[in-house]
């Protein structure tokens, strides 16, 4: 279990005004995003990505980087918990075409918007309860989405990445160090329930016993 950035390539989007928009954004409108329907993945900022589509230069560099930290090959399985439209999962069939994947999500609007090539891996799933049987991928990544639970539902969601993993998993959570940082993810944040310092992290995954690799998202 490590702390490793492997989104490092991951493009930065200006935030700065984002936050702005989002700071504007009222209760009812969190309510609205939290259904993780189209107004949140395609609708305006206000309300959540303000556009969300495929564009190879966000997780390709990742994928390259996740390939070689984990020695995926073509016989490797990969599974995404919280895959919205399937775009990581379609680099990595573009990166390794023989490669398992599968995706789950809440959002029956991603799984019917999905990328062509991959929808016939995506299931609608939550992440506190895969379809899946134990031990069942090389690697499951989790990126952005578990933190949309409360605590006990993200401890589940970490309990399941274990038992569906049979060697490596990786997760991007909201963490932060400072009280700055804290606060600057209060501000972005529209949908997720949970919000910890990185120390309080580290104390959840030692009791559900979470071995995977992680990073900490921070706007
Ligand atoms: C910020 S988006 C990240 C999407 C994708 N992982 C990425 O990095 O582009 C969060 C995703 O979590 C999904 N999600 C929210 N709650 C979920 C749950 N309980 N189980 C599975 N997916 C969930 C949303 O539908 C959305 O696709």
């Amino acid at each position: 279990m490590s702390e490793i950035d492997l989104m490092a390539r991951y493009p930065k989007t200006k935030r700065k005004d984002i936050i702005e928009e989002r700071v504007q954004a009222s209760e009812a409108d969190r309510e609205i995003a939290r259904r993780f329907d189209k107004a949140y993945f395609d609708g305006p900022r206000r309300l959540g990505l303000g556009g969300y589509h495929y564009n190879p230069k966000f997780f390709t560099p990742v994928v390259e980087d996740m390939i070689s930290h984990y020695g995926l090959t073509g016989n490797s399985s990969v599974l995404d918990v919280g895959c919205a439209k399937g775009f990581m999962l379609h680099d990595f069939k573009i990166a390794l075409p023989d490669i398992t994947v599968a995706g789950i999500d809440i959002s029956d609007y991603c799984l019917q918007n999905a990328m062509p090539d991959v929808a016939q891996f995506l299931r609608h799933a939550s992440c506190d309860l895969l379809p899946f049987p134990d031990k069942s991928f090389d690697l499951v990544i989790s990126i952005a989405t578990i933190h949309n639970l409360d605590l006990e539902g993200v401890k589940r969601s970490l309990r399941e990445i274990m038992r569906v993993s049979r060697k490596h998993a990786f997760i991007k959570v909201n963490g932060y160090h400072t009280d700055a940082e804290r606060d600057a993810l209060h501000r972005w944040n529209l949908v997720a329930k949970t919000i910890l310092h990185v120390d309080e992290w580290q104390a959840i995954f030692t009791e559900t016993q979470y071995l995977g690799d992680y990073y900490w998202f921070t706007p």
